[in-house]
């Protein structure tokens, strides 16, 4: 079971395919989840259109620095593969008093592929996911280090997930 405090910043980690979306849409409500695809959909018309990733992040900080700001619970749904991108999330939260809680999906370079080829959405290419993978292995060798109030590690893809949101902080 997943303890999450209630406000805190969830970071959800791990290459495309990894489930990050379909884990905050189960237990998230809508407005508390900032989405770089969402918002490069919002920008460009296309969530996949990278040249809108820039715009898409310096929003993306906005609203995680507004919510934050207000004490509400802000899950971060991007790959978060990027140390410094992670450093900037818990320092603003720092600022905050807010929790930061990492949620990283470990799964197997198989299992982010399979689930990648399978979407309907939008698929992502084979290239870019396989460099997210080699990404995640460094993320998961540096996580533990970066002082998380919890990390939490999923592996298998087919286990059923109770996250229970607890307390104000
Ligand atoms: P997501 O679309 O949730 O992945 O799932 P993601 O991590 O957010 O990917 P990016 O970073 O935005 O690109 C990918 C596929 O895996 C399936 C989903 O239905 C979707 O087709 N999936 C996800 C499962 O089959 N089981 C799960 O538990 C989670
Ligand atoms: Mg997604």
């Amino acid at each position: 079971m997943l303890i999450i405090p209630d406000p805190a910043l969830v970071l959800l980690i791990g290459p495309a395919g990894a489930g990050k979306s379909t884990f905050a849409a189960a237990h998230f409500s809508p407005v508390e989840i900032v989405s770089s695809d969402h918002l490069r959909g919002l920008l460009a018309n296309d969530p996949a259109d990278q040249t809108a990733s820039a715009d898409a992040f310096r929003i993306l900080t906005l609203m995680v620095a507004g919510r934050l700001k207000r004490r509400l619970t802000t899950v971060v749904d991007a790959t978060s593969l990027r140390a410094a991108n992670r450093r900037k999330y818990r320092s603003l939260a720092a600022r905050h008093g807010i929790p930061v809680v990492a949620i990283a999906f470990d799964l197997s370079p198989r299992a982010y592929h399979d689930r990648n080829r399978g979407r309907t959405d939008r698929v992502v290419d084979e290239d870019v996911v396989e460099r997210q993978i080699e990404g995640m292995a460094r993320t998961m060798a540096a996580l533990p280090l970066e002082g998380y109030a919890a990390l939490y590690v999923l592996r298998d893809p087919h286990e059923s997930i109770i996250a229970k949101r607890h307390g104000s902080a």
